[in-house]
């Protein structure tokens, strides 16, 4: 009973610091330009990337293309589905993905689109395409079957 209350307190704070750490993230991405954040991702020594104008200020891609559910999921969606972090379902948890599940895929979209309880609105991504966001619902999903 005692090692229950324990860890539960664990999961809590560790809840707690990841939805920190991700507000902290957002909060820096917003504020930032395309040309920032591509200045401060560079090593202290020169880098220069193909299709980086490397003569003057950087006009470094930032970010090319649509990303794959699978790299949205384990960028985004993983600080929460991979440890069930804030009640989150996890990842390859047959049983609990099964209830989600009867609810139909497009309320799943619906609810990650747009939030439910502690599901933040696209993963607490705003900077996610509907279609990255749909993306990585599949993949979970699909992982969770
Ligand atoms: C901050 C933690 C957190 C992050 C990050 C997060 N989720 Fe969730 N997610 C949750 C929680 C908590 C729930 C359970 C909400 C509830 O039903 O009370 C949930 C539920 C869901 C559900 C089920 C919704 C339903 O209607 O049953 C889906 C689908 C989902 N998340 C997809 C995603 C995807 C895709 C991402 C990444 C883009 C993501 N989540 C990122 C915490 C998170």
């Amino acid at each position: 009973m005692k090692q229950r209350i324990q860890v539960s307190r664990i999961l809590a704070a560790a809840a707690v610091l990841g939805f920190g750490v991700l507000m902290a993230l957002q909060v820096q991405a917003r504020n930032a330009t395309p040309e920032q954040i591509a200045e401060r991702l560079k090593p202290s020594g020169e880098l220069c990337l193909q299709g980086m104008d490397c003569g003057g200020v950087a006009a470094a891609p930032v970010a090319a293309g649509p990303k794959s559910g699978d790299q949205v999921y384990n960028s985004v969606c993983m600080a929460c589905h991979n440890t069930g972090a804030a009640g989150a379902p996890k990842k390859g948890d047959v049983a609990a993905w099964s209830t989600r599940l009867a609810q139909g895929v497009d309320t799943l979209y619906d609810h990650s689109l747009n939030g439910i309880r502690g599901m933040p609105a696209k993963g607490g991504n705003p900077n996610l395409s509907d279609a990255e966001v749909k993306a990585a619902v599949d993949y979970l999903i699909e992982a969770s079957r």
